[in-house]
């Protein structure tokens, strides 16, 4: 199923999960232009075991593959990661556009809250998208890279109460490793 909200040069913008393999291979087609040729991350930060386990959302103008974000499903809070949009297709709020399809893909699941990890220099861009800070600058401890920011799955409800904001934060989610197995895990 897809989803359209607006057009850019008469092209329609939609949006689709990804249903087929070829589908996930325009998602990590765009990633690969955004964070590996734009941003200079490395090929294995970049892409992970994750992606095996994470719904794919992508955006398309016409048929051309322009915008992906992934979400991550945990108890609590469904996690939308990974989100680009190729450069040339920048200014159209394509990146809104994929955030609210996460949205309603995580009200169809039940989740009441989603949550993300931004980098400093992006909080400007999630507050915007109406996101707030999980635990507010002042109380944030140390030079910590990664800003915890949420978001109330449906906007006329108050966000649910975090009593331990730390115990959602997933700054130290474990790597897998080669096998695709949390680093430390035993293996047979
Ligand atoms: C973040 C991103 C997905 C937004 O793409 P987009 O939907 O096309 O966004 P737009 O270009 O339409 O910008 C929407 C608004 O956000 C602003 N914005 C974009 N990136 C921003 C940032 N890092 N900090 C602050 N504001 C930002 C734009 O200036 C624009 O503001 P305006 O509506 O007042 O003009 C895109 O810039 C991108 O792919 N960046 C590289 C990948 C990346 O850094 N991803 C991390 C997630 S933030």
């Amino acid at each position: 199923m897809s989803t359209m909200t607006q057009s850019i040069t008469d092209e329609a913008v939609t949006t689709r999960l990804a249903m087929r393999m070829e589908d996930s291979l325009q998602a990590f087609a765009v990633r690969a232009a955004c964070f590996i040729g734009e941003l200079d991350m490395p090929y294995s930060e970049e892409f992970d075991g994750h992606d095996f386990s994470a719904t794919h959302v992508i955006a398309y103008v016409g048929d051309e593959p322009v915008g992906t974000v992934r979400v991550r499903w945990f108890q609590s809070f469904a996690m939308p990661e990974r989100l680009a949009v190729i450069q040339r297709f920048r200014g159209h709020n394509i990146g809104q556009m994929l955030l609210e399809r996460c949205r309603k893909l995580a009200e169809g699941r039940g989740s009441n809250m989603l949550y993300v990890q931004a980098l400093p220099g992006d909080v400007k861009y999630w507050e915007k998208q109406g996101w707030r800070r999980l635990v507010s600058e002042e109380a944030s401890s140390g030079a910590k890279r990664i800003v915890a920011m949420v978001k109330a799955v449906d906007p006329s409800k108050p966000l649910p109460d975090v009593e331990a904001p730390e115990a959602i934060v997933l700054g130290h989610e474990s790597q897998l490793d080669a096998t695709g197995l949390p680093r430390g895990t035993a293996s047979n």
